[in-house]
């Protein structure tokens, strides 16, 4: 028994099926789905179920922009012939309806565990030797264990202050900062660039690379920036220091760097840092045999398969996408393969997806010897009887017009990405993708016209 743990349970090997370490979108999708397959399934969660996505992540940071959505539409109302404002828009009140949104799918997940006959033990688990877990002071065996414990923000050791917030803190405060600063444009920073722009703090972005979003369409970073006119972006600006300081009795942070040769300092009321996160393994990986590369991450083959045998991890702790959609399809690997599929992960056609305003989605890759279509949004009916003007949609196809890669900067990108997914998953060209009629007037038409754009026959695009 390892130091610092007594096992006061009777070693019961193979009481589960399946054991689950970590209830975010993968480990718990893994659960069900493994309940549902007939296998007997116990999931260990030391905090709160749903992860990081359902309680730090993605629905709260959509539950926020939902509130900023409807505040900036009621303030524009006078555009649709409406009589209406609205005068406050305060990080509590938005805590409040984000906790509501966050228990009741909490308590689903909860709900749909037990009735699955999953058995959830509240409590950290840590990996013993021989696929045993111990849990709740118990020691367990399974037959098969899954790792999906996620991630954590990473903060550099300059950054690691007292007041510096992660996206784990972003969503605990009441109050509006005056000013805050943003290091790190991803897709953290970016969201929340857009929460505290609408919020009325003044934003100052940070981004060592040469541009915002620098994983996204080159397109994509110069129509974000033109439009977050309030928002002052520095690129190309490492920082590699934070310090607290104290000005007219206010607390605040000084930011040290370094932009295109020059010093940076600048001064912020409240500083978030967004520079990616890391992975976040259970305790006991090395009692039992289980690789990691440089980053920390969990070494996994395309079955999700770990180093040692019968060992499974997914989402976050393999590090590379660290989205929830991809844990969840990592998850659905992982209970096949215990079905007996051989049918391995594929990354190719993971769409990316920012909740900005407009929002932005794109998928695939593209390749050399492209052909590209594009229509803007300015140009699209549905877009203009909604009020909306920004954006575009970029379709890159080979030079025999098959599909490459879809970039979506508009309303409901988020949602049409998925119909870009499916042409890309199912390998069409152009002509297979304007195959089915469109219906008019709606958002999807983005997609249409940038395809008719590839061979140059957009209707509605000036030529
Ligand atoms: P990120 O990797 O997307 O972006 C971090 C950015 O920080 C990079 O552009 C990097 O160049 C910059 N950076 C790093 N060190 C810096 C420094 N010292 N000074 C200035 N800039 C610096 O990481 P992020 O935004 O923290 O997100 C973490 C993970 O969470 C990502 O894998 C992301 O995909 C995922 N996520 C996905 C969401 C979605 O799908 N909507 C929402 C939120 C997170």
């Amino acid at each position: 028994m390892p130091d610092g743990y007594i096992c006061y349970a009777p070693v019961m090997d193979n009481t589960y099926d399946l054991f689950v370490i970590g209830a975010g979108p993968g480990g718990y999708s893994a659960a069900l789905l493994a309940a549902r397959k007939g296998m007997k399934v116990g999931i260990a969660e030391s905090s709160c179920l749903g992860g990081t996505c359902m309680n730090t992540g993605c629905i709260p940071t959509k539950a926020y922009a939902e509130s900023i959505h409807l505040y900036r539409q009621i303030n524009q109302a006078k555009r649709f012939g409406i009589e209406a404002s609205a005068s406050s828009l305060e990080p509590g009140a938005l805590k409040k309806r984000k906790n509501r949104i966050v228990k009741r799918l909490t308590m689903g997940i909860e709900q749909l565990l037990c009735s699955a006959g999953v058995d959830i033990y509240r409590h950290r688990a840590k990996l013993l030797e021989d696929k045993r877990v111990l849990v709740d002071k118990k020691c367990i065996g399974a037959s098969n264990i899954l790792i999906a414990t996620g991630s954590r923000p990473k903060i550099a050791p300059g950054f690691d202050r007292p007041g510096v917030m992660s996206s784990n803190d972003i969503f605990e405060l009441e109050k509006t900062p005056e000013s805050i600063g943003i290091i790190g444009a991803g897709v953290i920073g970016m969201e929340m660039a857009h929460i505290f722009d609408a919020l009325g703090s003044r934003v100052s972005v940070f981004e060592a690379m040469d541009r915002i979003l620098p994983m996204e369409d080159e397109m994509v970073s110069k129509e974000l920036a033109r439009i977050y006119r309030r928002v002052t972006f520095m690129a190309a600006t490492r920082i590699h220091e934070i310090r607290s300081h104290e000005t007219a009795g206010k607390n605040g942070f000084c930011i040290i760097g370094e932009s295109r040769g020059n010093d940076i300092h600048e001064e912020v009321d409240a500083l978030l840092v967004s520079t990616g996160r890391v992975p976040s393994p259970p305790d006991g990986i090395d009692a039992a045999g289980i690789a990691v590369n440089a980053s920390n991450a969990i070494e996994v083959n395309g079955l999700m398969q770990t180093s040692a045998r019968g060992i499974y991890a997914v989402g976050d702790v393999t590090g590379g996408h660290m989205l929830a959609y991809t844990a969840t399809r990592q998850a659905e690997v992982v209970v096949n393969c215990l079905a007996g599929s051989q049918k391995q992960m594929d990354y190719r056609y993971i769409p990316s997806i920012i909740f900005t305003d407009p929002e932005i989605a794109s998928v695939g890759q593209a390749g050399t010897n492209s052909v590209s279509g594009t229509f803007d949004v300015s140009a699209l009916g549905r877009a203009r009887t909604k009020g909306e003007n920004h954006g575009f949609a970029r379709i890159i196809c080979d030079s025999s017009h098959k599909i490459q890669k879809v970039t979506l900067m508009c309303p409901n990108a988020t949602e049409l990405i998925s119909l870009a997914c499916l042409a890309l998953e199912k390998g069409m060209d152009i002509e297979e993708f304007l195959g089915p009629v469109f219906a008019h007037p709606t958002m999807a038409e983005m997609l249409k016209e940038a395809a008719d754009d590839v061979t140059g026959m957009s209707i509605h695009k000036p030529s």
